[in-house]
């Protein structure tokens, strides 16, 4: 099989392409190589190499960056991804796109999560409140009108072992704060309010390939979680006796991106809970 990977010199692009290089023909273009917010470069180079199917992990990601240039996020998220989606929806090829949990942040928290908690379900109705989360689902949208055989994988943030140019580039992986605070015994402070799924980089790598065999139609694709990171972290922590390093913060505005994983796991893509995999990270790492 032919892939046309892009985004693979960021965080999930360079990991799938190390993991899948010898077992696919892949082409992934770096950003240089291929601008995907230029039309007629992405139509050439999908016609001179023809992929059998795309999976496209290029973005603007960083979501502060996303708030400050929207005209930026909004050429990279929504016209790169839609140069794609037209001409893989034209060559009837499978367009796998990487969302995002951030397309569920909709709206001012009113009460108690703990009592009112509930797991986002493919099908709701959206309102993002962020830019990259407008922008996520204006381009989940347009991958479905433009390519009908698109897999839309709602990805929640991820985790793992940063090397060093991802750390200069300001890249946080949860995984690695929690095995500093447990070597080195430092105190960090985790919201009460911010309510997510949290997900093994690694894991994700694994399941693209079988997500490349999904139907048609949007997923949520990641760890399913039932509390704030804060009581997360303390869970995760707990058996080292180190639960008292995570300090309770209110945070920012209050969310819940939590979201259910039923639908990918009756087609067998099923993901350890958050607290269950960021134990087996903070295990295999000390
Ligand atoms: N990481 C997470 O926790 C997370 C969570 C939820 C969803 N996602 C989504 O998952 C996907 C992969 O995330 P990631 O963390 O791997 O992202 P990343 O590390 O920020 O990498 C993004 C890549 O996209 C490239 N890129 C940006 N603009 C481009 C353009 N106009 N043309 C071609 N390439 C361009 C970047 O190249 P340059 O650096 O050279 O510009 C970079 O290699 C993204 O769609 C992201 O939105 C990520």
């Amino acid at each position: 099989m032919r892939l046309l990977l892009t985004g693979a010199g960021g965080f999930l692009g360079s990991r799938l392409l190390s993991y899948y290089r010898e077992k696919y023909e892949i082409w992934a273009p770096s950003h240089k190589e291929l601008d995907l917010t230029d039309a007629k470069a992405v139509r050439d180079g999908m016609g001179a190499f023809a992929p059998d199917a795309v999976i496209h992990c290029a973005a603007l990601s960083d979501v502060g960056s996303c708030e400050k240039d929207p005209g930026l996020s909004a050429a990279i998220n929504v016209e790169g991804t839609k140069n794609l989606a037209a001409c893989a929806g034209e060559r009837k090829v499978k367009l796998l796109f990487c969302s995002s949990d951030q397309v569920y942040f909709d709206g001012p928290a009113e009460g108690n999560y703990g009592v009112n908690f509930f797991a986002h379900r493919e099908n709701e109705i959206l309102h993002p409140i962020p830019v990259y989360g407008q922008h996520k689902l204006q381009a989940e949208t347009l991958c479905q009108r433009l390519c009908p055989d698109s897999v839309i994988l709602r990805l929640t943030w991820m985790y793992g072992e940063l090397t060093k140019q991802e750390q200069d580039r300001g890249k946080r992986s949860l995984g690695e704060i929690l095995r500093r605070m447990v070597r080195e015994g430092q105190e960090q402070s985790f919201s009460t309010g911010d309510w997510r799924g949290v997900t093994d980089g690694n894991t994700v790598v694994r399941f693209l390939e079988p997500a490349l065999a999904l139907p048609p139609g949007i997923y949520n694709f990641g760890s399913p979680n039932c509390l704030s990171l804060y009581e997360t972290v303390r869970c995760v922590l707990k058996p080292f006796g180190k639960e008292k390093l995570a300090c309770p913060t209110e945070g920012n505005r209050p969310r819940n991106l939590c979201m259910d994983p039923k639908k990918a796991i009756a087609h067998g893509i099923c993901f350890p809970d958050t607290v269950q995999g960021l134990s087996d990270f903070l295990r295999s790492g000390l």
